[in-house]
């Protein structure tokens, strides 16, 4: 196996803040760089500019070892690094589902003017498939060190709220490599992981694409797959939680993702499967996944289902009506509101006349910066003062844990619709509540 790497992460966000702190507390030394000197300057501080639990005692832990530093200049990443990890993000562009890739062009060509020596360039952004193949060419043309350069694909597959542990124990690492240097640089930038003996596919780079656009597609699939489900319930009088209850027990199906309510939101799965069934369309094989615009259609729908469940919970008509709104995050444990299916359902619900107030245990900054438009309470109890209908929208723990007599106190109208089906429907029922969810039997 070769030398153990020096490592540079490009990109500091959410994907590369974690993995160059993990790194190195695998014992590597690292070097973070991204354009943005607030969060350069945060990080190395000893601060994480984002909520992600468990990180900042991860960062704390990895600049004690001084094996972690941080800096904006490409240059020097360029002059320190082996292995040269590409994080930045690839956001869907403002006028097409494709995905905008001029910040992953934009730190390759940068890292590639300064690249005087052999080293390894491992993309982790998750990209339309034959970009690798694209960059390789981009890299070795602008590189002085011409082909001594080489470029890796390490699809990254970590999900907000478990990034550390999806960082230190993942299901699979998939190494795209063009040569068996290449693949030995990416076993010495993972030893640590490979002797815990996490299984590896070692495969070529449009592969290494592939996996991670269909892993999220899958998993999207999935999830729009019930919330289908839940939409003919609706209409038959079935419970699509129980439905859901006995496909799981097959193990060929499997009771992970999925959990129907209001779908799938956040940086990835939408933007994902969008921006993939751009790309093949572009190839001319789009109709082999034609199926992902029904799977995007059906979770869209969700939304307003659930503002249609909220308006018939309110008596026909949302005009001056005070909602609850419970949740802004697109998922607990993060604050992140990024195509956050609770502030489309807030905003829907306020474009309707309602009073919307919205309560998050984290992403409030986030929401108000955003959409400074809707009111912003500091707690349940605030948020619920004389609401007419509360609506779970994120399922946090602290909601879920919510006792229904003392909700009950303080709001109107004992009415809530269970966005995330969160909550248990006898216990809410037993305290007089109306309680309503998506593809639920109103009386089971
Ligand atoms: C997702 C993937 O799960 C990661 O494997 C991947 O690395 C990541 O995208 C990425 O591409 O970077 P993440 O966006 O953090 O991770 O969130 P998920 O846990 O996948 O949840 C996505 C959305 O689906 C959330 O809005 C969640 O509420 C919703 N969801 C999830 C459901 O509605 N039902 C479910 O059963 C599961």
């Amino acid at each position: 196996m070769a030398a153990k790497p020096r490592i540079t992460v490009l990109g500091t966000g959410y994907l590369g803040a974690t993995h160059a702190i993990c790194m190195a507390v695998l014992g590597y030394e690292v070097l973070g760089i991204d354009t943005d000197e607030a969060k350069i300057a945060a990080l190395a501080d000893g601060r994480v500019p984002f909520y992600e639990p468990g990180l900042p005692e991860m960062l704390s832990k990895a600049l004690e070892t001084g094996r972690l530093r941080f800096g904006t200049d490409i240059a020097e990443a360029a002059e320190f690094g082996d292995v040269h990890f590409v994080c930045v993000g690839t956001p869907q562009m403002k006028d097409s589902p494709a995905a905008d890739m001029t910040y992953v062009d934009a730190v390759v060509t940068d890292l590639a003017k300064h690249l005087t020596r052999r080293a390894l360039v491992v993309g982790k952004s998750t990209v339309p498939v034959g970009t690798a193949a694209r960059l390789t060419q981009l890299l070795q043309s602008t590189a002085p060190a011409g082909d001594q350069v080489e470029l890796a694909w390490n699809p990254e597959f970590l999900r907000e709220g478990f990034a550390v542990e999806d960082t230190m124990r993942p299901d699979r690492l998939v190494f795209g490599v063009a040569s068996d240097w290449a693949l030995e640089q990416l076993q010495a930038a993972f030893a640590p992981l490979l002797e815990a003996e996490v299984p590896v596919v070692v495969t070529d780079l449009p592969t290494a694409e592939l996996v991670k656009v269909s892993a999220n597609s899958f998993l999207a699939t999935k999830i729009s797959f019930i919330n289908a489900m839940a939409e003919v319930c609706e209409t038959t009088g079935a419970d699509v939680q129980q439905l859901a209850a006995a496909l799981s027990f097959d193990p060929r199906i499997g009771g992970r993702f999925l959990r129907p309510g209001l779908g799938f939101g956040g940086g990835c799965l939408p933007k994902d499967i969008r921006a993939f069934i751009h790309r093949t369309e572009e190839l001319g094989v789009g109709q082999a996944v034609s199926f992902l615009r029904e799977v995007d259609a059906i979770n869209q729908r969700r939304r307003q289902r659930t503002v249609d469940l909220i308006r018939s919970q309110a008596g026909g008509s949302l005009a001056g009506v005070t909602i609850c709104a419970l949740g802004a995050a697109f998922k607990p444990d993060s604050d992140d509101i990024r195509d956050a299916p609770a502030l489309d359902v807030a905003r829907l619900l306020q474009a309707e006349g309602a009073i919307v107030r919205v309560y998050d245990p984290q992403a409030m900054e986030n929401a108000r910066k955003a959409y400074p438009d809707l009111h912003y309470a500091t707690g349940v109890a605030e948020a619920a003062e004389g609401a007419q209908v509360v609506a779970l929208l994120t399922e946090w723990d602290q909601f879920r844990d919510i006792d229904p007599e003392w909700l009950g106190e303080i709001v109107a109208v004992r009415a809530i619709v269970d966005g995330r089906h969160a909550l248990d429907p006898v216990a809410w029922r037993a305290a007089s509540w109306d309680y309503r969810a998506l593809g639920r039997a109103v009386d089971p």
